[in-house]
């Protein structure tokens, strides 16, 4: 199945299957007959598919570089190990770099492909979950910097996203949930129809069924390709709404030192709470709290570090990049399916959620 994201002479196609690992050689060879190809992906996805990775070399003879696994290696050293390879393999500007992993992976190597040589094709083949729903489309890509997450980065638009669901099979329980948070997001973000199937279909998800997983992913990257498609650089609002969450999981994760939990798992936390305060904040109509509550109710839980007291971290949302004019920007559920931007929320109704939902004093 394909998905196109209409971005005029960017536009690109997304390809979503299902066991059919083989075939991604063709496709590549079709856009890119004559193009010297790098591949990148980390440690431990060479070592799980290493069989595969070989198969692919020996069709489409590019070269293979591996990069150290993990969000701490998400550093504009491991961004130059990139680049440098590129260059020591002699890759030119009709070369294109192919991103082979989850998030990490994919937003490193999507920010080496823009800034090499001003910029060459890049190709995602996201791995994980997470970057399936999420990061393997759209053009964010970046690297973190000691003072905060993807401070440094550029948007850059993959020429083509290559995902094959039978990636999932091996990734790790804690991972898929984490990534699954990422999807969950959507129903309160993607339109009535994707609250209703989130709400019908959690808990087949959850258990692996591969129909409604395939459906979930689909879903998903359609409407993040129309959001993309709507708002490319996030100026006009309606990519921020892709933010649902995020706000109070961005606070989390900084106030627990990006330790001991995963960015999905914060932002299951983080759309309870926007729940919560969309309740308080009045921007739930009343005909439509039951639904919220019953949905709210799926939302996976994941064990988390101790956090500090509300108002620590409420403070901590203020050092968010996302944050401009000294306001918090808080994307809050309306009807199902929808959400709103609120610029104004009184500091009392966010201690209240924070309290309320994370158990703070
Ligand atoms: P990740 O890339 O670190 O992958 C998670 C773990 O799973 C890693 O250890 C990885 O090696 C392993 N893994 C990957 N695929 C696997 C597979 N098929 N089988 C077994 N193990 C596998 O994490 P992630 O959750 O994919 O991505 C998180 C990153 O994505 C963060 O850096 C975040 O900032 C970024 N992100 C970017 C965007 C964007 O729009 N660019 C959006 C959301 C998140
Ligand atoms: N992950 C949010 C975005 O791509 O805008």
């Amino acid at each position: 199945m394909q998905i196109i994201v209409h971005l005029g002479p960017r536009s690109y196609p997304i390809i979503l299957q299902n066991n059919a690992l083989g075939s991604f050689p063709a496709r590549l060879g079709k856009l890119f007959p004559e193009s010297k190809i790098a591949l990148v992906a980390n440690t431990t996805l060479a070592r799980l598919y290493g069989p595969l990775l070989a198969l692919w070399k020996k069709e489409l003879r590019f070269d293979f570089l591996a990069i150290p696994d993990g969000e701490k290696y998400k550093t504009v050293d491991t961004w130059n190990l990139v680049v440098d390879f590129l260059l020591r393999k002699g890759l030119d500007r009709k070369s294109v770099v192919v991103a082979f992993g989850g998030g990490v992976v994919g937003d490193i190597v999507g920010f080496a492909a823009s800034a090499f040589l001003r910029g060459i094709a890049c190709v995602q083949i996201p791995t994980t979950l997470l970057a399936m729903v999420d990061s393997s489309v759209g053009g964010k890509t970046g690297v973190n910097h000691p003072l905060g997450k993807n401070l440094i980065g550029a948007f850059h638009q993959p020429s083509l996203v290559w995902m094959d669901s039978a990636f999932l099979k091996t990734l790790p329980r804690r991972e898929f949930v984490a990534g699954y948070a990422e999807l969950f997001k959507y129903a309160f973000v993607g339109g009535r129809s994707m609250f209703d199937f989130v709400n019908t279909h959690h808990d087949r998800m959850m258990a692996g069924d591969h129909t409604a997983l395939l459906e979930g992913i689909r879903r998903s990257v359609a409407i993040k390709a129309a959001v993309v498609a709507s708002d490319e650089k996030e100026v006009s609002g309606k990519r921020a709404l892709l933010n649902f969450g995020h706000t109070f999981a961005h606070a989390i994760e900084r106030a627990l030192g990006f330790k001991g939990v995963l960015h999905g798992e914060a932002v299951l936390f983080g759309m309870r709470c926007a729940c919560d305060l969309g309740m308080r904040a009045g921007t739930v109509p009343d005909a439509s709290r039951k639904v919220y509550a019953a949905l709210l109710e799926k939302v996976p839980r994941a064990p988390i570090g101790a956090l500090p007291d509300a108002h620590v971290l409420y403070g901590a949302m203020f050092t968010d990049k996302k944050i401009s004019g000294g306001k918090l920007h808080f994307v809050l559920p309306a009807k199902p399916g929808e959400s709103v931007v609120v610029n104004d929320v009184a500091e009392k109704q966010v201690l209240e959620t924070l309290r309320a939902v994370m158990n703070l004093k």
